[in-house]
């Protein structure tokens, strides 16, 4: 840390996965508090040991959650939510439930979250942020991508919508990765020959790692992004806008 005053305390839906965890080392190491959410009780206990901070356990699907969450995180100034799930499957075969659960996980959860944070969010004196996670495929279609595609084109749409809402006092912006590595991609990219073919479908030929998305979700939610609200940055190497040479 960089001295021993906190700067204030940020919650970290989703703490314990890739983005997460790596988002809050580095917020750790700026000097801020940190609370984090997941359902894994052991992972989060471990990394609350590293970063002295506390967690509450839980599932987005369950509404009850939010509340829980801001009855232990206490007075926070920032909010990330990066929770998310990648279930891939054709057009034809995908059920509604299915549909259902990445909208409720992805989409409703973000706005649940937020809408917990709200009368707190707003006394952190202008410093109010909050981050969402959309992915590449809300606007570069993929194949098998229809329920996550409509998920996430649903949280690039509450972005919006929210940052409008709570101006000028809390902040609000989404982050859209390509394939990072994470625990969350490993299913998609089990293989050293499919991460490589898919590498090179990125212009800058190679995966996102944690840091890439961590470090632009450290930007959005301090002050030092202070005059950007309602975007949307595509953390992706460069595939949702250029064409690959290779
Ligand atoms: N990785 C990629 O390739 C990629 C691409 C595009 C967008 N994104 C988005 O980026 C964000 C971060 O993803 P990531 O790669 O860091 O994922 P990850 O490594 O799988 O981490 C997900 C985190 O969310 C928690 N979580 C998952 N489902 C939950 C639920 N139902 N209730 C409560 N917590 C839950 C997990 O905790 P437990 O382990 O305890 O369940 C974990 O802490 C997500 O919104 C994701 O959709 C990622």
């Amino acid at each position: 840390m960089d001295d021993n005053k906190s700067k204030g305390k940020i919650l970290i839906y989703g703490g314990s996965g890739g983005v997460g965890a790596k988002l809050a080392s580095l917020l750790h190491q700026r000097g801020y508090d940190l609370h984090l959410v997941g359902r894994d009780e052991d992972k989060l206990s471990n990394l609350a040991a590293n970063l002295n901070c506390e967690f509450t356990v839980g599932d987005v699907r369950d509404d009850t959650l939010f509340k829980q969450v801001m009855k232990d995180a206490g007075h926070i100034c920032g909010l990330v939510y990066a929770v998310g799930t990648i279930n891939l499957a054709s057009i034809r075969r995908v059920k509604s439930s299915d549909l259902l659960d990445d909208f409720t996980v992805n989409s409703v959860g973000a706005a649940l979250a937020v809408q917990a944070a709200l009368s707190v969010l707003k006394k952190a004196e202008g410093r109010g942020a909050v981050v969402l996670f959309s992915s590449v495929a809300a606007h570069t279609g993929f194949a098998l991508h229809s329920s996550i595609s409509m998920a996430k084109g649903a949280v690039e749409g509450l972005v919006v919508a929210l940052a409008a809402e709570l101006a000028p006092n809390i902040r609000v912006n989404g982050i859209a990765p390509s394939l990072t590595l994470t625990p969350l991609s490993e299913k998609i990219v089990g293989s050293e020959q499919i991460r490589e073919a898919v590498a090179r479908q990125h212009p800058l030929q190679r995966l996102g790692e944690a840091d890439d998305v961590a470090r632009m979700a450290e930007f959005l939610v301090l002050p030092e992004s202070d005059w950007i609200t309602g975007q949307i940055f595509k953390v992706d190497g460069g595939r949702s806008t250029l064409a690959t040479t290779g």
